[in-house]
């Protein structure tokens, strides 16, 4: 059961609080985790009465959340605890005025979860502390991206510090608080098996790669200024690579986890100069085929520039310089409109030492995100009948599977649980943060120095050649 709290939900009619936050908080709710004085307030700027807000939320809960779980009495119950405060988040008088809404805390703790656009987050913060709302128990969630470069992350940090201190501060990173993610540290830190080979001794390469057959969506304003590089590998990809690559905390406890993840964003090697083109791909995808549907080309969508050349792909090749890591490279991806949905990490071995058996000998690490939740160990074993003729065969683990009796949590269920819990293990430090747009900013500066526009790649492709081709030249290919 959490702290009773009062949930402030700005950006309340967005798709993010539609389609995942009031869903996840719905499924907390009917499974009794929410102490009963919860409060949800949805602010947004379109003047409607609570019961239209309320049948806004309704409509997107039941599309998003399984049948089985859409029950009519809990819905009722979760419903009433549902409030919306019409509001423009860029004005103080509206804060006055819902300041005088709230009341007094009573003992409750404030959430203020901002699910907005970024250039919002500095002005709600000053606003609520005009405000007396920003006490020392109140908490703040930003999403993802904070800023679009280093220099304006480092000032939204710096403004959203001058209002709450960093343990009041929740940066969210959804990948984080996926299952399989988490698993990562379970399969790396509870498996002893795995520790001597992990590291560059025993290890080829690693890939990660999050490909999407989703397009931009409604999403073409705020996506055509931020590319795939910021929309994903600056938070989403960087952060599983701090996973594979860290080393192990000394306790599994918020700064201990986070102290680990920096020092692997700190030894990234700058990727500059040359290497901007001999490292890095981007591509912007055309028209083509997703699901035998024809979609079009990305400067067609809508809100999109009609000469955009905004990357909706990015592939880049990192390397960490450490004791562990050095000589490793790691290959991440990250594409909208590719061949399928599939988010995983490989972990390449080195072939073994002396080759008694003809054919390629490696094994390889499967870890898949999504759609299915899997782990898997491809080995090398001979196939049935005379000779010694070898086939990789995958030890396999499908954790979908094995849990098939418990429930999957969607991510934001776990972090909201855990902002209300007060526990920031999983979210974004503010050092992770800069330091993560301290490695990627100059790669997208080298690219506009060297006007490097994105390849082109048709829709339902798995990207442009050119991402085959930074793998090829040294032998290497990306896992299908
Ligand atoms: C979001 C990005 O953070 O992650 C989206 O802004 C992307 O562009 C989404 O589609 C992918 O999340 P998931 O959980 O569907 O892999």
């Amino acid at each position: 059961m959490t702290i009773p709290c009062d949930i402030l939900v700005f950006g309340g009619t967005g798709d993010l609080a539609l389609h995942k936050l009031l869903p996840a908080l719905y499924h907390l709710f009917r499974e009794a985790r929410l102490d009963p004085a919860v409060r949800i307030i949805a602010l947004a700027r379109r003047n409607l009465p609570r019961n239209d807000y309320l049948k806004l939320a309704e409509r997107h809960c039941r599309a998003q959340i399984a049948r089985s779980n859409f029950e009519e009495d809990v819905w009722q119950r979760f419903s009433a605890r549902l409030d919306y405060f019409p509001m423009d988040a860029s004005q103080s008088a509206d804060f006055g005025r819902l300041a005088r809404y709230l009341g007094e805390p009573g003992g409750l703790t404030r959430i203020f979860y901002l699910a907005t656009a970024p250039n919002l987050f500095v002005p709600i913060a000053n606003h609520l502390r005009n405000a007396g709302l920003a006490d020392a128990e109140a908490r703040i969630v930003l999403e993802k991206p904070i800023g679009h470069s280093l220099e304006s992350a480092t000032a939204i940090n710096e403004a959203i510090g001058a209002v709450f201190e960093e343990n009041q501060v929740f940066r969210i990173d959804h990948y984080l608080g996926k299952e399989t993610v988490q698993n990562l540290m379970a399969l790396r830190f509870a498996n002893a098996l795995l520790e001597p080979v992990w590291r560059n001794n025993q290890v080829d390469h690693v890939q990660i790669s999050v490909c999407e057959t989703l397009g931009v969506e409604n999403r073409g304003g705020y996506y055509d200024r931020a590319g795939a590089i910021r929309d994903m590998l600056q938070n989403h990809l960087l952060q599983l690579l701090c996973l594979v690559a860290m080393e192990p905390p000394s306790q599994f406890e918020a700064e201990a986890v986070r102290d680990e993840k920096v020092k692997i964003l700190r030894a990234l090697k700058p990727i500059t100069g040359q290497d901007v083109q001999d490292k890095t791909v981007r591509g912007q995808y055309g028209a083509g085929r997703i699901g035998g549907q024809e979609v079009p080309a990305y400067y067609f969508e809508k809100d999109v520039d009609n000469d955009s050349d905004t990357e909706t792909f990015v592939a880049v090749e990192a390397h960490i310089d450490n004791w562990r890591w050095a000589g490793v490279p790691f290959y991440l991806r990250t594409g909208k409109r590719m061949a399928r949905r599939s988010s995983q990490i490989v972990i390449q071995f080195k072939p073994v030492p002396h080759e008694l058996f003809s054919g390629a000998q490696v094994n390889q690490l499967l870890i898949q995100l999504q759609p299915d939740e899997r782990i898997s160990l491809r080995m090398m074993t001979k196939s049935p009948g005379k000779g010694m003729r070898l086939e990789p065969v995958d030890l396999d683990l499908n954790l979908a599977q094995v849990f098939s009796q418990t429930r999957r949590w969607e991510a934001y269920e776990r972090l909201l649980l855990d902002v209300l819990d007060g526990d920031s293990t999983l979210f974004m430090r503010r050092d992770e943060v800069e330091a993560a747009w301290a490695w990627v900013d100059p790669i997208i500066k080298g690219w506009e120095e060297h006007f490097q526009p994105p390849r082109n790649y048709g829709a339902g492709n798995n990207g442009p050649e050119q991402a085959s081709a930074l793998l090829a030249h040294q032998g290497r290919h990306w896992y299908s």
